[in-house]
């Protein structure tokens, strides 16, 4: 499948994650605030099944001591609290559900690229069920949401479930397979990692007809010469510094 539309240059990583909480609604209000049009979150299964919008698969980093996401139910996640640690202002943010960040994310009129990050042995299961939300209630004012994983298993469900949803392959070093795995999974992007990131990889997808988005470029420079070299995309933590200066 090629991408049905054009990848904005600049999203916003985890919302914003160098400027506020990762992956929460207040992050995604000041992503928009700094000016990106699109951001990009982290996608995980609570204990009884409902998407939420997270990282790490335990909440010791950012919400308020350890817990496993895919033991606690969304009831018990909900009642952290994923700011503070990132400064008193943002005491009070949640750990907020797929759901209620789809409609935040229409309030804003900000795009996403959606990232599936299942626990071990949920990848199926965490594809299906993020998808269906998104299916349900993705507004038609913004453009379909771009689905990317490291998990094969979980773009394969995407695939599935919801094929006329573009899917983006993340990888972390560029494997052998990359051609392979981007025809099989029918993926319109691939997702690399700026460490290591060998250009002639960039050149050789672009030629296919794929977009590229790179992660996670913190260095306007870096965000520079990457775009100039062709990558469609830079996933970052600091929207602001490098749409000021790419
Ligand atoms: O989607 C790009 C980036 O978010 C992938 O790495 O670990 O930050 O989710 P990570
Ligand atoms: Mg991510």
């Amino acid at each position: 499948m090629r991408l049905p539309y054009t990848l904005p240059k600049v999203i916003g990583h985890r919302g914003a994650a160098g400027r506020a909480p990762e992956n929460t609604l207040a992050g995604f209000a000041e992503a928009a605030r700094l000016g990106v049009t699109w951001v990009e979150f982290d996608v995980m299964l609570s204990a009884d099944g409902v998407p939420v919008v997270h990282h790490d698969h335990d909440l010791a980093r950012t919400a308020g001591g350890p817990g496993r996401v895919a033991e606690l139910s969304y009831a018990e996640i909900a009642e952290r609290d994923a700011g503070s640690w990132f400064g008193p202002a943002f005491t009070g943010e949640r750990v907020p559900s797929l759901e209620a960040v789809v409609k935040e994310l229409a309030r804003l009129g900000l795009g996403a690229n959606v990232e599936i990050k299942p626990a071990p042995g949920l990848a199926t299961q965490t594809a299906v069920s993020a998808l269906s939300v998104l299916r349900a209630d993705w507004p038609d004012s913004l453009d379909p949401p771009l689905i990317s994983s490291f998990n094969r298993e979980a773009l394969a469900a995407a695939q599935d479930w919801a094929p006329e949803l573009p899917r983006g392959l993340l990888i972390e070093r560029v494997p052998e397979d990359w051609r392979d795995a981007l025809a099989r999974l029918d993926c319109a992007t691939l997702h690399p990692s700026r460490k290591g990131l060998d250009l002639a990889v960039v050149d050789e997808a672009k030629a296919a007809g794929f977009g590229v988005a790179v992660y996670t470029v913190n260095d306007p420079e870096e965000a520079r010469h990457l775009l100039g070299a062709g990558v469609d995309a830079v996933i970052t933590d600091l929207p602001d510094d490098i749409l000021e200066r790419i």
